[in-house]
């Protein structure tokens, strides 16, 4: 009997999961070589990025001729995850195409990338990124995604569930429902659903920040077995983060960030901003890791620039993060109060 599967598609991070009968719980599925394991969790994900292949082999051209799209899944259109970081070691190639999700629900058609004369889309980007993950858990587990649920964020619109709803489809899926992001991620945290809960679920993702509050429907009731009862999302993540870190260190040697934005390191120096960030976790001080030519020709003189995590949470409070993310929980819990949910209840 086909399984139901679970797709967590996120600004950064992208998890597949599926339900296991057996255990009657959903289990996160290892995609090999295109996953990664998360520090905390030690869950697999794999990052949401796209590497396009450069040139189409015998069986990816003939899989894009339409007729045969619509019933196999040829050869590979890119590689993903973990492998297309991999591919593009050294740097920004035009190839390499991450943070995908933002633009699906804002601007489907706007294009990311040429490569080949061929330009992408990040309608298209989405597709090719779920094309090959359905490919690799073919490839890792043998087994064709018929049933799919995807996780969408609570203030996305109706338009952003038909673009998923449709790259489903041109994949051949025919069960697809989607479900809110924190719906799912009570539900993913073992909430038992058979007790009548109310809890406040806190998302701070790659490019929003979601709160919402979730309560279990209980025993014996129909529909859903977990409900939103209030929401509020705020375009505020940690990819801009990083953009406040590397701002951060242009005003440490008195240049303006906007002077490095375009350049050939901009990205490079986004990804070592978040790697800074992400040590500081379990680190009192990290250094941002630029190498020599990089570093000399963004102006850094021989010093490595360092952050200490007071530091980080000093540059969060300047660009009014916490105050931000108590205004939006002020605003949720007003929101719940006026359905008849009170603080004493979450
Ligand atoms: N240990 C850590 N400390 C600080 N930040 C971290 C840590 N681990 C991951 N992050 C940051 O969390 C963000 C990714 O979070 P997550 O995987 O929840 O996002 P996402 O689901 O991909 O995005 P979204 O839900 O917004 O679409 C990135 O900005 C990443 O740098
Ligand atoms: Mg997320």
């Amino acid at each position: 009997m086909a399984r139901w599967w679970g797709l967590d598609l996120g600004t950064t991070n992208s998890s597949l999961a599926v339900w296991s009968d057996a255990r009657s719980e959903a289990e996160m599925v290892d995609l090999g070589d295109v996953s990664r394991q998360m520090l905390l969790t030690e869950s697999p994900v794999v990052p949401s990025a796209v590497y396009i292949n450069p040139k189409d082999d015998f069986w990816t051209s003939l899989g894009r001729i339409p007729s045969i799209e619509r019933r196999w899944l040829l050869g590979r259109q890119a590689y993903i995850g973990r492998e297309a970081g991999d591919r593009n070691y050294e740097g920004r190639q035009p190839n390499y195409v991450e943070s995908f999700k933002p633009l699906l629900a804002a601007a489907p058609t706007k294009v990311m990338t040429r490569v080949g004369g061929r330009a992408y889309t990040a309608r298209e980007i989405t597709r090719i990124f779920m094309r090959e993950l359905v490919l690799q858990a073919r490839r890792i587990g043998r087994e064709k995604i018929n049933a799919l649920t995807m996780a969408v964020p609570v203030d996305s619109f109706e338009t952003y569930r038909a673009e998923l709803s449709a790259a489903a489809a041109r994949l051949g899926i025919r069960g697809f429902q989607t479900v809110d992001e924190p719906v799912a991620a009570a539900l993913g945290y073992g909430l038992n659903t058979e007790r009548e809960l109310t809890m406040l679920v806190f998302d701070f993702g790659g490019s929003t920040l979601d709160v919402a509050v979730v309560r279990t429907t209980g025993p014996g009731k129909a529909g859903t077995p977990a409900e939103v009862v209030a929401k509020q999302g705020l375009s505020l993540g940690g990819n801009n983060v990083d953009v406040w870190l590397v701002e951060h260190f242009a005003r440490q040697i008195n240049l303006n960030a906007n002077l490095w934005r375009g350049t050939e390191w901009y990205q490079a120096l986004l990804d070592s901003a978040q790697a800074l960030k992400e040590d500081l976790f379990h680190r009192e001080e990290a250094s941002l890791s630029i190498g020599g030519r990089m570093g000399k020709e963004l102006g850094f003189r021989d010093q490595q620039p360092t952050l200490s995590r007071d530091g980080l949470i000093e540059v969060l409070r300047e660009h009014g993060l916490y105050a931000d993310i108590e205004r939006t929980i002020e605003t949720l819990l007003t929101e719940a109060a006026s359905r008849g949910i009170e603080p004493r209840d979450i």
